[in-house]
């Protein structure tokens, strides 16, 4: 069985205002059925982590570089986000891959790196409209998968894959169920084939793209879904703790 993860990516949203509605709503994520995890920019994440130091909600980055450290004006290394109370980083976003051109290559050097330093990996991979309408949805999410991972492998509980399809970020249009399922099972099954029957299992496999609270409970309670990245519903801590309320907490 594993735990649920309700992770916020606020992206690049967010200020001290918006932490200090998150410590409101404490009471209400501390009691979700399920692991509550909030991705806010790199300038807030070491307040963010002090206000919940004492509780079970987590913090992590957005990004890390792929080296350790040296000369990389602007950049921010895996050890740095984890000297501000990361436990998680979110790796190969699209808005990463497609707008600052990151391949998966370069993603799976980040993988290794944070994983160097003990960062949990929320690996994102997504297919483009264009990609699912010719017919090259699962090809395309393999090739991301494959490439991500480092050569060596990474510990199962360590790692949770994000399916977020870059068409249904931020548009409102949620993937359909029957979607969501069939993606779900095709990477259950890669991640078997990568990982071996125990460790493929372990691996959670989170839904992300327009989920909000009209639509969890029923996106959450599909087979091999084991939780949602909530990007623009996550800036509203009612709306995100209402989502983290209909995980379910456990999937089989
Ligand atoms: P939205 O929930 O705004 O569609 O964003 C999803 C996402 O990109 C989370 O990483």
């Amino acid at each position: 069985m594993r735990r649920k993860l309700v992770a916020a990516n606020w992206k690049m949203n967010g200020d001290d205002a918006l932490t200090e509605t998150y410590l409101l709503a404490q009471n209400k994520l501390e009691a979700s059925p399920c692991d509550v995890l909030i991705c806010p920019p790199a300038t807030l994440l070491r307040s963010l982590s002090e206000t919940f130091r004492n509780t079970n909600i987590l913090v992590g980055g957005q990004n890390c570089h792929h080296e350790a450290d040296g000369a990389f004006t602007g950049e921010i290394s895996a050890s740095h986000l984890r000297q501000c109370g990361a436990s998680h980083v979110i790796l190969g976003h699209s808005e990463r891959r497609l707008g600052q051109g990151e391949d998966s290559h370069t993603v799976a050097r980040k993988v290794r790196r944070a994983r160097e330093v003990g960062l949990d990996i929320i690996l994102c991979i997504g297919e483009t409209f264009q990609q699912r309408e010719s017919g090259l949805a699962l090809d395309t999410l393999e090739g991301q998968l494959v490439r991500s991972l480092p050569s060596e492998q990474v510990r199962p509980e360590s790692l949770t894959i994000a399916y977020e399809p870059v068409w249904a970020i931020g548009t409102g249009h949620a993937a359909s169920s029957n979607d969501i399922v069939e993606v779900h099972s095709f990477l259950r099954q890669k991640c078997v084939e990568l990982l071996g029957g125990v460790g493929g299992k372990d691996v959670r496999l989170l839904y992300g793209g327009s989920m909000n609270p009209g639509n969890a409970a029923k996106i959450l309670a599909l087979p091999d879904v084991d939780g949602g990245l909530i990007g623009g519903a996550s800036l509203n801590p009612g709306s995100f703790a209402r989502i983290a309320a209909a995980s379910g907490g456990r999937s089989h």
